[in-house]
């Protein structure tokens, strides 16, 4: 390992982000002096730092310890890692495969993390006519409600948007396998694959 090079591709890739190496310390719970001591070749994250590191620049920790982003580059647009965005201005949301920065309302949105279905957003499927029919049993009030589904499965995604007053169940072609990703406007991004 190069530490002067994995430094440099820290320190870029924070300055990216428009992170200071305060910001970067903060998020971490490390000292300032440590990013800098990595930033310039004299030491190197723990690999349970690595891990949250990455999550803060948006990179895979393998794109950390290589140095360079080149290896990243053929992953990029694959659509298990695709991302979803939502902007807390105008509530409008986003897709996106690989390391796009997303800007709304003037803003740089960052990815949503997918909890695991819990027993308030429980997604039920059926299957009709070769299609898959996903009811989610939740309300959809103004203040509350499911506001979006997308279906992922290999090459494609299919996302259908809900609006408030109306039934929260959805029909999607059966794609056999895949992941369904569903945002509540109050309790954030979910996900559930499928078996
Ligand atoms: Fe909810």
């Amino acid at each position: 390992m190069d530490l002067n090079k994995n430094g440099k591709l820290l320190c870029d890739l924070r300055k990216a982000k428009g992170l200071t190496q305060k910001q970067v310390a903060d998020k971490l719970g490390v000292l300032p002096k440590t990013v800098s001591k990595w930033e310039t070749g004299h030491g190197f994250p723990d690999i349970s730092t690595l891990s949250a590191l990455a999550d803060i620049f948006g990179v895979s920790e393998r794109t950390l310890l290589s140095g360079s982003l080149e290896p990243n580059s053929k992953n990029t647009g694959n659509i298990k890692r695709i991302k979803f965005y939502v902007c807390p201005s105008c509530g409008g949301f986003i897709q996106a495969v690989g390391n796009s920065q997303v800007i709304c309302c003037g803003k740089q949105l960052e990815p949503l993390k997918a909890k695991k279905s819990d027993e308030e957003h429980v997604l039920k499927i059926l299957e009709i006519e070769g299609d898959y029919y996903i009811e989610i049993a939740h309300e959809m009030t103004k203040e509350h409600y499911i506001s979006f589904l997308a279906y992922v499965r290999y090459d494609r995604v299919l996302t259908v948007k809900l609006y408030p007053e109306q039934d929260c169940c959805v029909r999607f072609p059966k794609m056999y396998g895949g992941k369904f990703y569903y945002y509540c406007s109050r309790h954030g991004l979910f996900e559930y694959k499928l078996k």
